[in-house]
């Protein structure tokens, strides 16, 4: 009786073992059908997106399964945190040893010139974002690669309907970052429906992280006011007061940039999705942060950037990613804020116990 009831239990602690053994399969198959994770390769990852995107991926995939890569010297946290390599975007050949060596199934393709940084240097803007692209979307039609290129708010223009901006309408931008992006969006859907490339693309709109700066864009704003009124600073927005934004937070956007690249194929009725979670001015997030910091002064100066933000959407309508995957956003403008001030404080008190 009692060698049964081992028995049993055995079978019955076996079966579980194997449902979870399944279960834990069944949540990395997406790629393998023999099970193996995907081995997944990120340019341009030391910027403000691909640190945070590396964590990500690497919980759910292991961490020798995703390979950083950028023009940029690591950190040594960086170079401990798993595998990095040097990859100039525009060094094809280099591009190609990386995914051969590295046997990479999916790219997510960062490298860029941002919004106001492009602006000032146009060349070379046009060099990174669309002879880079060129690149990236060759190396992945010879490897049979999925790939992810994200595209931008910036991909609309003083044309586009701005409140709000559905997911397929007008675009004509009037920045050198927004017309690669929408070059970005069609070479991508073209390669999609010429060759069968698995073109993936969000539209994501400024996006707000606590542990990295952003690299130059037009909605830099809205992290720089966490940061001053932490630090005690005024805050001096370089947009006008009403200048209204769609945004997200961090968690939001690598969350939903992961659900777009394991989304099934059946699923996808487009190529390009836009993505969101709220849409604020500078005087509403000021109001929004001297909850927390009441003190908190702003002047606003406005300039070149705001010649940008006003051909941008006010308010961007991601329906079709929430109607088609499921898309869903977790931190609305309240939420955000929360987060942003535990991170930054605990930052803070990190700093002074290390005497930095
Ligand atoms: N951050 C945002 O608010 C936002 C919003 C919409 C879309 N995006 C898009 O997401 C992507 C990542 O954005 P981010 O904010 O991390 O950008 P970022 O500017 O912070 O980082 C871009 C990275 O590209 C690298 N790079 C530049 N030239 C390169 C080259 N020749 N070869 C290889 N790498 C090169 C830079 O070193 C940098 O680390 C970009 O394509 C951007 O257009 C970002």
């Amino acid at each position: 009786m009692a060698r049964l009831a081992w028995v049993t239990s055995r079978a019955r602690h076996s079966w579980l073992t194997s449902q979870a053994q399944q279960c834990w399969l069944n949540t990395r198959r997406h790629y393998h059908p023999n099970g193996d994770p995907p081995r997944i390769l990120i340019t341009g990852s030391l910027g403000q997106l691909g640190t945070g995107l590396a964590k990500l991926l690497r919980g759910k995939y292991g961490t020798q399964n995703v390979i950083m890569s950028d023009i940029v010297k690591p950190t040594k946290d960086i170079v401990n945190s798993g595998p990095y390599v040097f990859a100039d975007i525009l060094d094809f050949k280099c591009l190609q040893e990386i995914v051969v060596t590295y046997r990479i199934d999916w790219l997510v393709h960062f490298s860029a010139l941002l919004s106001a940084i492009g602006e000032q240097n146009v060349p070379l803007a046009i060099r990174v974002n669309i002879e880079g692209l060129h690149n990236v979307m060759e190396l992945s039609k010879q490897y049979n690669l999925r790939v992810f290129v994200p595209s931008t708010i910036g991909a609309f223009g003083p044309d586009s309907p701005r409140n709000p901006t559905p997911n397929l309408t007008i675009q004509r931008p009037r920045t050198i970052y927004g017309v690669s992006k929408v070059h970005a969006e069609l070479l991508g859907e073209y390669y999609h429906h010429r060759f069968g490339l698995d073109f993936r693309c969000l539209r994501f709109p400024g996006v707000i992280s606590a542990d990295t700066m952003p690299g130059g864009g037009t909605t830099d704003y809205a992290v720089q006011v966490f940061h001053d009124a932490i630090e005690g600073r005024e805050f001096e927005c370089y947009l006008r007061p009403t200048t209204r934004l769609p945004m997200m937070y961090i968690d939001d956007c690598l969350r939903s940039l992961w659900e777009m690249l394991v989304a099934p194929e059946e699923k996808l009725k487009r190529r390009t999705y836009n993505v969101t979670a709220m849409s604020f001015s500078p005087e509403e997030i000021v109001s929004a942060v001297r909850k927390h910091f009441p003190d908190l002064k702003a002047t606003y100066k406005p300039d070149s950037r705001q010649n940008i933000a006003d051909t941008w959407p006010e308010i961007f309508d991601d329906n079709e990613a929430r109607w088609d995957w499921g898309w869903q956003h977790h931190y609305d403008l309240e939420a955000m804020c929360e987060i942003m001030f535990t991170l930054l404080q605990q930052q803070q008190q990190m700093e002074s116990v290390s005497g930095r």
